[in-house]
């Protein structure tokens, strides 16, 4: 059975929107590899939370209505992130549910690398 895809766009420091799909259950890191999207260096380690570069900056309403929030490792490692915001998330560990069909989330200008430093 496949799942549903919902939209999803991805706005980069410079403005350009880049708009595209994602499956249901998906991360935000998984839609920008599985669709070859041009964020340079998003997702740097894969997802296995060691790097900062996948930090995504939600809208106050749509952050409001992620399940969780982000704690532990996700926490420690957005605090590296640079210009980090209180709707501020790790996109290797969002996953897409159908209620954010057409959700546009910001790419924050240089993303950090945490292991670089
Ligand atoms: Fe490295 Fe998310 S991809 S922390």
């Amino acid at each position: 059975l496949n799942k549903k895809e919902i939209e999803v766009t991805f706005v980069k420091h410079d403005g350009t929107r880049i708009k595209t799909k994602g499956k249901v259950g998906e991360s935000f890191l998984d839609v920008v590899v599985n669709n070859d999207l041009s964020l340079e260096g998003y997702g740097a380690c894969e997802g296995t939370l060691t790097c900062s570069t996948c930090h995504l900056v939600f809208k106050k309403e749509d952050f409001e209505q992620l399940p969780d929030r982000p704690e532990g490792e996700e926490s420690d490692m957005l605090e590296l992130a640079r210009g980090v915001t209180d709707t501020s998330r790790l996109g290797c560990q969002v996953f897409l549910t159908e209620n954010m069909d057409g959700i546009v989330v910001e790419v924050p200008e240089s993303s950090n690398d945490a292991r670089l430093q």
